[in-house]
């Protein structure tokens, strides 16, 4: 998750650490002197559980270099002539299962490019999770349609299908749900809905590359699912994403939608389209990724299931739960919430800024999407007031609450999935660092 943690990211805090600064110079106040006591507090001058960086992220290796070599030597360095793109989309599309793969520049233009094949426009409704990261809300307000949040689930953080059910109204015309933080959504209501409704489901699978419901891929259950490579992926190309499905007609159209409406076949620009192309330099580091990612998956799933079932003692710590017909998650962020009384009244910054401070590059999740400034200001446009009645628009905002993810929001944390690639040590110093600001959490107030 790229929030933002006070003034640094999540990564530029690891970055800060491997560059040899303490990690107490998160802290809000000066960094305090050390007194060496390992029972206090490090932001109360006590010894940090950790002041060893963690592993750094992405992580590359001989063949990643060959290929942007090849790539670059070639001299094919665009999306209709690169070797890479299509070697990519293939593999990627054999390794979901999937009938077709196709490249987009992102998780987010491949989002953007499903709704719009789909036939999501102006007037229209999404129904989609607030507890996701923005691109998933943007990709709707960019065909000019409105999202409607339906709560979280504050058990497994996922979208709630019976809120989804009650949000749905005559101008729904498509669901989104999201495979939050490398876990399945609850697949089988959603898809029951949809079936219910006459209506297409879009996976956003940016966060769960090797998901599976009921053993099948996160991505491959619904009418499109949507990846995203981006360089804090688990599978990562720097910046790029792909659409993935079942249906021949889509994978078409989205190569076609992708080239500003160009279709070889009848050779006619035959549809609305854009540029949705990349270099080939992308996909050359994917093919090289791709042959390793897995073997990094397990280690980060073995090292997050020993963090699931020990950090899940720790008073006033509740973990992200998965569905039992969750078969496979790989954890993108590693997601928990923490009860304020068991902590002293302390407030979510202050718990994270203990935890900083003790060499734990823990932050915030999201914020409430559905209460930021942009929801109000797209609202308040020209174009959306030309589009949707003053009615329409007063009924969306009064409609527009979700207690439940406000709470999540309010209350959770992450740790980046990279942390968890190391070793055992290293997960051991976040379930120590957890206990200590827990036990210590009154000194703080
Ligand atoms: C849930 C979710 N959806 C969409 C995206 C957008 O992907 P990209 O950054 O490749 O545009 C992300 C990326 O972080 C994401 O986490």
């Amino acid at each position: 998750m790229r929030v933002r943690i006070k003034a640094l990211t999540r990564r530029e805090f690891m970055t800060t650490a491997s560059a040899g600064l303490a990690a107490t110079s998160l802290a809000a106040s000066p960094a305090p002197a050390v007194s060496g006591n390992p029972n206090a507090l490090a932001l109360k001058g006590g010894t940090p559980v950790r002041s060893k960086p963690y592993p750094s992220w992405p992580q590359t290796f001989e063949l990643d270099e060959q290929n942007i070599l090849k790539a670059l030597r070639n001299h094919r360095w665009c999306t209709f002539d690169g070797e890479f793109i299509p070697r990519f989309e293939k593999a990627w599309a054999e390794e979901l299962g999937v009938r077709g793969a196709v490249i987009t520049p992102c998780g987010t233009h491949a989002l953007h490019m499903a709704l719009e094949l789909l036939g999501v426009g102006p007037g229209d409704e999404v129904v989609v999770s607030p507890f996701t990261y923005i691109a998933t809300v943007q990709a709707i307000l960019m065909c000019r349609a409105l999202p409607v949040f339906a709560d979280t689930d504050l058990r497994t953080f996922q979208i709630d299908p019976d809120d989804i059910e009650r949000r749905i109204t005559e101008h729904t015309r498509a669901l989104l749900p999201v495979h939050i933080s490398g876990a399945p959504a609850h697949m089988d209501k959603i898809l029951a809905i949809a079936q219910n409704h006459n209506l297409p489901v879009v996976e956003d699978a940016c966060q769960a590359h090797v998901a599976e419901w009921r053993g099948k891929r996160a991505g491959t259950l619904g009418t499109i699912g949507c990846f995203s490579f981006q360089e804090t992926k688990v599978l990562p190309g720097g910046e790029a994403g792909a659409l993935v499905s079942n249906q021949q007609d889509l994978i078409e159209q989205a190569f076609i939608f992708r080239d500003f409406g160009w279709d070889p076949k009848s050779e006619h620009y035959s549809i609305r389209g854009t540029k949705f192309r990349i270099s080939d330099f992308a996909a050359a580091v994917l093919m090289a990724q791709i042959t390793r990612f897995k073997d990094i998956c397990l280690t980060r799933e073995k090292h997050s299931a020993y963090l699931r079932e020990e950090t899940r003692k720790v008073p006033g710590i509740i973990i992200q739960e998965h569905y039992p017909e969750s078969t496979r998650q790989t954890h993108l962020d590693f997601c928990f919430r923490y009860e304020k009384e068991q902590f002293a009244g302390l407030g979510r910054r202050q718990v994270e800024e203990a935890l900083n401070a003790e060499g734990i590059p823990v932050g915030g999740t999201y914020p409430a999407l559905n209460r930021e400034p942009f929801i109000e200001h797209t609202l308040d446009s020209r174009g959306f007031r030309a589009i949707y009645s003053q009615q329409r628009l007063d009924r969306y905002r009064q409609q527009n609450h979700c207690p439940h993810n406000d709470e999540l929001c309010a209350t959770s944390f992450a740790i980046d999935q990279h942390v968890l690639i190391g070793s055992k040590q290293d997960v051991n110093d976040i379930i120590e660092a957890l206990y200590k600001v827990q036990k210590n959490a009154a000194t703080l107030t």
